[in-house]
Order: structure tokens, then C-alpha cells, then sequence
């Protein structure tokens, strides 16, 4: 079983010819609401490649909450842990261009009254996987992190947005997946000077005790185990329509396969070609693929390299 713990966004997705610059105005004909958010993303993900998934978090109460509560349910995912809070419910501003390439602003609202301490202690046992993102205050994430490990959970960090994790917090982490520039800010931080994305994998496994998955869009990912072991997985070859969430849709995938008693390289494969799949709709969640739709493209892409 899952619980995610994390943001849920009410996505405005403006497709735009370019992307703004500072000071421009770029016009496109119509917007889309969307459900988005880190956390809600991850929660569909895992949920639609196939695990049991409870969403924890706050919304507001307002028309985008309940759009988003709903949308949860259409999709399996157990809403009980959804609190309804007296701020507004987090929305996030996305332009896209033609290349699928984003940029993204959010007004975190009722996100910052998440509260671990609403997590009840029955939902961090030894068969539970915890996965959190970076989208509510940290120090949420961090007694989390403290409870579901004394308690015997599996947890999974996602740095995203990039952030500072304390060095005590990343020890007791399971599994952290970050995208390159996240990797390279939590190196600088514990002083490891690597300048692979490998070499960075490698000595955050070490360090740390944890699994680490570096994602690199187009490019794959890699992951490295605590006892040595690196793999790295090539990305199903697409023409993008949408970027976004891709990186949310590859730990959700991930944590899913995992949950399933999956082996880390079958799960990194599943995730990889997952989280290409997830680039061919717009919006963060609409293209989010099926464990069938995955089984269908696994053979496309050649399973994760062991060095
Ligand atoms: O990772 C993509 C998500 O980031 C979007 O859905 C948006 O809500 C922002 O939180
Ligand atoms: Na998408």
C-alpha cells in the first residue's frame, strides 16, 4: 500500500507558441484547468500503474478542491487522508510551448497546512511505502520521514522542487529520486564533488545509505543501490506534447513497481518508459499510463544496465 503525502495543485495550462521572457506577453487562444500538484500527480501515477494509493494533504474550500477530491476518486485513490483547510486550494500557472518545454509557478495556498501528524501511525507500517515531494513545508516531510521509519514504512523522497535535505533526513530516507540540477544541490551541500551524474548517484548511495535514482529526461535515468550496484535506463524514444509531471509520473511508477515487490531495475524500467508514455498528453495527469499500457512499450526501450 501507498500514501502519498504531498501537494494538490488546480493546474492553468496555457499552450504558448514560446515561452515568455521576462518583461514579455505571449498570447495563446484558451487556457485548461487541470489536476496537478506534485503530490495529487504521484498519487494518480502509482494509482493507474496498479497500487493501492491513500492521498494525504490539504485543499481548500473552494470549487478546485472538491474538482480535485473528485478526480482522486474517479481514480481508486483513498481521499480520507484529504483534509479541507481554510485556505484556498493550491494552483499552479503552466505555460507549455510546441516543444512540450514548460515553465511553472505555484501558489502553494492550503499546501502549507499539510500536516504530517494527520497521517495516522496505522498507515506507516512495514507494508506501507510513503512517498513524499517537496511542495509542502519541509519540516512536514521531515517528521514524516522520523515517524514512518521508526515505524517500519518504506519512504521515498522525491526532491522537487529542488530543496535542502538535512544530512540525518537523507539517512533515513529509502529511496530519493532527484532530476540532475536537484542532484547536483544536494551534493554541493554534503561537499561531494563528483561531477558525473553517476559519480553523484554513487557517492549519495554511499553516504547516505539510500537508494538513488537520478532522473535525466530524454536521456534515461540512473539509479544507484547502497551496497554498489549502479544500472542506468534509456527513455522510450517520443516527440513530446507535455513535459509536465513527467518526473512525477516516474516516482509514482517507481514506488508502484516497488510496492508490487518489483526488483529496483524492473521498476526502473517500468518507470522510464512510463514517465515517457505520460509526455504524450497535455497535462500532468491525463496521459498517465495504465500497468498494461506499460507492459505494451517495456520491449521498446532495452531493460536497465547493470555497470
Ligand atoms: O510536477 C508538475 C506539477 O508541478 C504540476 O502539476 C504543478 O501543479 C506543479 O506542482
Ligand atoms: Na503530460
Amino acid at each position: 500500500m501507498i500514501v502519498v503525502f504531498g501537494s494538490l495543485n488546480m493546474d492553468l495550462v496555457m499552450t504558448v507558441p514560446t515561452l515568455p521572457k521576462p518583461g514579455e506577453t505571449v498570447l495563446c487562444p484558451g487556457y485548461q484547468l487541470k489536476p496537478g500538484g506534485k503530490g495529487n500527480n504521484q498519487a494518480i501515477a502509482a494509482a493507474r500503474a496498479g497500487a493501492p494509493v491513500a492521498m494525504a494533504g490539504c485543499v481548500g474550500p473552494d470549487a478546485f478542491g472538491s474538482g480535485l477530491i473528485e478526480n482522486l476518486v474517479r481514480n481508486g485513490v483513498d481521499t480520507t487522508g484529504v483534509h479541507v483547510a481554510e485556505e484556498a486550494t493550491g494552483c499552479a500557472m503552466i505555460c507549455v510551448d510546441k516543444a512540450g518545454e514548460n515553465f511553472i509557478s505555484v501558489a502553494s495556498g492550503a499546501n502549507l497546512t499539510a500536516s504530517a501528524a494527520r497521517v495516522p501511525d496505522e498507515a506507516l507500517g512495514s507494508g506501507t511505502t510513503v512517498l513524499m515531494q517537496m511542495e509542502v513545508p519541509a519540516e512536514e516531510n521531515w517528521a514524516l520521514i522520523r515517524r514512518a521509519h521508526g515505524l517500519g514504512a518504506r519512504t521515498v523522497l522525491n526532491v522537487a522542487p529542488a530543496a535542502d535535505v538535512p544530512t540525518e533526513i537523507l539517512k533515513l530516507v529509502d529511496i530519493l529520486i532527484v532530476n540532475e540540477h536537484e542532484a547536483a544541490e544536494i551534493a554541493a551541500r554534503l561537499e561531494l564533488t563528483s561531477i558525473s551524474e553517476m559519480g553523484l548517484a554513487r557517492d549519495l548511495a554511499r553516504t547516505c545509505g539510500v537508494t538513488c535514482v537520478v532522473t535525466l529526461g530524454g536521456a534515461g535515468a540512473l539509479m544507484a543501490e547502497p551496497g554498489g550496484a549502479l544500472w542506468t535506463a534509456a527513455a522510450l524514444k517520443i516527440s513530446p506534447v507535455d513535459t509536465t509531471g513527467a518526473g512525477d509520473a516516474f516516482c509514482g511508477i517507481l514506488t508502484a513497481a516497488l510496492d508490487a515487490g518489483m526488483s529496483p531495475e524492473d521498476a526502473l524500467h517500468r518507470a522510464s518508459v512510463g514517465a515517457a508514455i505520460a509526455c504524450l498528453g497535455l497535462g500532468a495527469q491525463e496521459s498517465l499510463p495504465t500497468a498494461e499500457a506499460i507492459d505494451a512499450r517495456l520491449a521498446d526501450v532495452s531493460a536497465p544496465l547493470r555497470l
